[in-house]
């Protein structure tokens, strides 16, 4: 008898579909094992408006082969100059479950985001009250801030006078790195998640770095020493509700990638529910890998459970493509660096 193991069905709390050709290439990917994923609206331009959540959500669905389902769940990007009566508009008609908060210039298309936190607190105070989470990319852009400090020093500049101040806010702070936010969110009260990515679980600096660059391993937040790798294994696996499966499976041209100034990101959507069951299994918790999976997101984005369910067996190595093909070039799928033995029927 072959191990076997059923979960329901995924959902990716964080994840970057892009648009046009490339959307057509990678959410095809992502809707092979996920119901629904939270939208990342880091365009160019950004999805700001209701309505350009609209129109991106129709993209997304015309883009959704024929006989897949799935559900974009859609955000909107913080500006200093969001309205905060639009962004209760579209929440009061089910179009958005979330504001991402990106600090101006933090990562990929954060131009438009956030450099001064007072402007915004109009807007988090009503989404405060409307009960709308926000997300946040928890990283400092100050010069001056080593990059691999910027998320601590994050939680103490930003991130907590910001909970301090709208303490009523549901807040998921997004592919935490680190120990210090892992500590951070178990601290917390419930209105404080975290989501956590499949890389994050597997790679630390030393991927990227010792023996030849790899700019394939390189995303932001920037994988941390291995210390916080293993702090984010266990809390993921824990089973503690505060920290859900967020991808942040993020494409890039090969192109783009392998530049002088390469783009961040890891692109995760195709191997992610095989990793995971790997990663899992080596912790002793493929008992606990259901729950972040599948029951933590929802039950902190306060939305039901999927109903049906997939089924995972574990073989010989699971093949999977190295890159994926879009009208825009070559996406390289992540290399765990490890083979993959649980397959998804
Ligand atoms: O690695 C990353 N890639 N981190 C982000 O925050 C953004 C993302 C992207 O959009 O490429
Ligand atoms: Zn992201």
């Amino acid at each position: 008898m072959s191990e076997t193991l059923t979960l329901r069905r995924p959902d990716d709390w964080h994840l970057h579909l892009r648009d046009g050709a490339m959307l057509a290439a990678v959410l095809p990917e992502t809707a092979r094992h996920f119901a629904r994923a939270i939208i990342m609206p880091n365009l160019v331009p950004p999805v700001v408006r209701g309505v350009d959540a609209a129109a991106y959500r129709d993209r997304i669905m015309a883009a959704l082969p024929e006989g897949m389902a799935f559900e974009p769940l859609m955000t909107l990007y913080l500006t200093e100059d969001t309205d905060s009566d639009d962004v209760a508009a579209a929440h009061a008609r089910g179009l958005v479950k979330a504001v991402k908060l990106y600090p101006a210039g933090a990562t990929t298309n954060s131009a438009s985001g956030v450099a001064n936190f007072d402007k915004v607190r109009g807007v988090l105070e009503r989404m405060a009250d409307i009960g709308l989470p926000l997300c946040v990319h928890g990283e400092v852009t100050d010069a001056d801030i080593d990059i691999f400090d910027r998320e601590a020093v994050f939680i103490d500049r930003v991130l907590d006078p910001i909970r301090q101040n709208t303490p009523g806010l549901r807040v998921v702070m997004e592919h935490i790195t680190t120990s210090v936010a892992a500590d951070y969110v178990r601290s917390a009260s419930e209105n404080l998640g975290a989501t956590i990515t499949t890389h994050h679980l597997v790679i630390n600096r030393n991927h990227i770095l010792a023996g030849g660059i790899k700019p394939h391993y390189y995303c932001l937040p920037v994988a941390k020493r291995e210390t916080h790798r293993l702090a984010l294994v266990a809390a993921a696996t824990s089973g503690d509700s505060r920290f859900f499966l967020g991808t942040d499976s993020a494409p890039h041209t090969d192109a783009n990638k392998l530049l002088p100034c390469g783009c961040a990101g890891c692109f995760t959507a195709t191997n992610t529910v095989s990793i995971l069951a790997e990663v899992f299994e080596r912790a002793d918790a493929l008992d606990r890998l259901e729950a972040f999976t599948s029951l933590n997101g929802p039950a902190f984005y306060r939305l039901p459970v999927n109903a049906d369910s997939i089924t995972l067996t574990k073989g010989h190595p699971v093949s999977y493509p190295k890159k994926i093909a879009t009208g825009d070039g070559n996406v390289t799928v992540f290399d765990p660096g490890f083979d993959l033995h649980w397959h998804v029927a």
